[in-house]
């Protein structure tokens, strides 16, 4: 629909500032966050090329010098947004957050590269922009992957970006709580709380981010002394995807990442012994307690967008996916609706993401072609429906959260283009 491709550019025109662009405008995120930059810059691909690259490269201005990409950037000094750069204190020349978030940018790069033929100039900024990025996964092996079998731990619920999915409530629960904790949320002054992660996650998620601080965000020492850490599937299934991603577009710029290759196959290797035949699924690791997480989650299947050679487990997964939303308008729900941590209309505890969607989509296109097209086609039915929100209710398509979402409308143009 011409309408909502225009309304789309819209969204993401209105939310830019100088050289990035906020996940919205409601005042929920005022700041730069690193995955919803990635999607973003893809959705301005198709009609601002210099907006693309610059969203890229605001976002890795703000690496520090380990080769850590910030979660979040706070570039100016907002202070509307709870926690912001005064209790983080940290950053490598812009204020930032002292965690991660799931590296995407890597693929979407790829992406960018592969369908556009970018003049000489903007080649020449990809190819800084393709360096920064080896640093940055370098990064996630050198200081995430402790045991070195190509597994990667996320060290706080924020990175993996789904902050309060269920996956994290086992290993939150052994989280010891700070006595004396102070804080004053921000964002249910904007959005709802029904909606909103609870005030034990927020107590768990403060306590994480001041032991952080307390080590001074030291690589080594903030993984060794972690009360959370977490082998995620799909952190890591974006992992592996990004790498794979970025071994083969730096071929294009005579680059040689063939030491990155050499990782995402022990990766993968590594990787197979999650699956558990019985349940014909991945589940992630409580690295902590050492225990497997059997919750049934969409973060699961992002295993498909990792692209492991193995068409068998491959399959298994498909036709599980195929039963988890049988029947219903929308999909896909980010928690199993029979699964009992289900809740319908609580931001990583049920409702419909766009941006999971498009994960899932990516990972069907060479697998099962006419699911990946009905996946499509079910989100962009949602989306001209119900235009760009954080999220949505699976039954009925309700909006949820923040409008004029910016990642929503990106991956929009993306699905409606591709
Ligand atoms: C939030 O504030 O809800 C963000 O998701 C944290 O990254």
């Amino acid at each position: 629909m011409k309408e909502t491709i225009e309304i789309a550019k819209q969204v993401l025109k209105n939310n830019r500032k100088s050289g990035y662009t906020l996940p919205t405008n409601n005042k929920l995120y005022p700041a730069q966050w690193n995955w919803d930059s990635a999607f973003i810059a893809l959705g301005y691909s198709y009609f601002n090329m210099d907006y693309a690259i610059k969203e890229l490269e605001t976002l890795l201005s703000g690496q520090w010098e380990d080769g850590m990409v910030p979660h979040i950037l706070f570039h100016g000094n907002d202070e509307t947004y709870f926690p912001n750069h005064k209790t983080w204190e940290c950053g490598n020349k812009i204020p930032s957050s002292g965690i991660t978030q799931p590296p995407i940018i890597a693929t979407i790069v790829k992406k960018i590269i592969d369908k556009n033929k970018l003049d000489q100039v903007q080649m020449e900024r990809m190819q800084i922009i393709i360096k920064k990025l080896k640093k940055y996964l370098d990064w996630f092996y050198n200081y995430r992957d402790t045991s070195k079998i190509g597994l990667v731990s996320i060290i706080h619920p924020w990175e993996s970006g789904l902050d309060n999915s269920p996956i994290w409530d086992g290993p939150l629960n052994k989280v010891k709580i700070d006595g004396n904790l102070k804080y004053e949320r921000r964002d249910l002054n904007v959005s709802k709380s029904e909606n909103r992660p609870l005030k034990k996650d927020y107590d768990a998620y403060i306590t994480l981010l001041n032991k952080l601080k307390k080590h001074k965000y030291n690589p080594n020492k903030i993984i060794s002394e972690s009360m959370f850490n977490v082998i995620d599937i799909g952190f890591n299934s974006i992992l592996i995807r990004a790498t794979k991603d970025l071994v083969e577009v730096a071929k294009k710029f005579n680059l040689d990442f063939s030491d990155l290759k050499k990782k995402t196959m022990m990766s993968e290797e590594s990787l197979i012994k999650f699956y558990k035949d019985a349940e014909q699924s991945f589940f992630s690791y409580d690295f902590k307690n050492h225990n497997l997480i059997k919750v049934d989650a969409i973060s699961n299947y992002f295993i498909l967008f990792a692209n492991i050679g193995n068409e068998d487990v491959n399959n298994k997964i498909i036709n599980k996916l195929k039963k988890y939303n049988s029947q219903k308008k929308y999909f896909f729900t980010t928690v199993n609706p029979i699964d009992k941590t289900f809740e319908e209309t609580r931001y990583w505890r049920g409702p419909v993401w766009i941006n999971s969607n498009w994960i899932i989509h990516q990972g069907l296109l060479d697998k099962d072609k006419d699911f990946a097209k009905l996946t499509k086609n079910k989100t962009l039915d949602l989306l001209e429906k119900s235009k760009f929100y954080e999220y949505y209710n699976y039954n009925t398509g309700e909006s949820l959260g923040a409008n004029n979402f910016s990642w929503s409308a990106a991956l929009y143009l993306d699905l409606k283009f591709s």
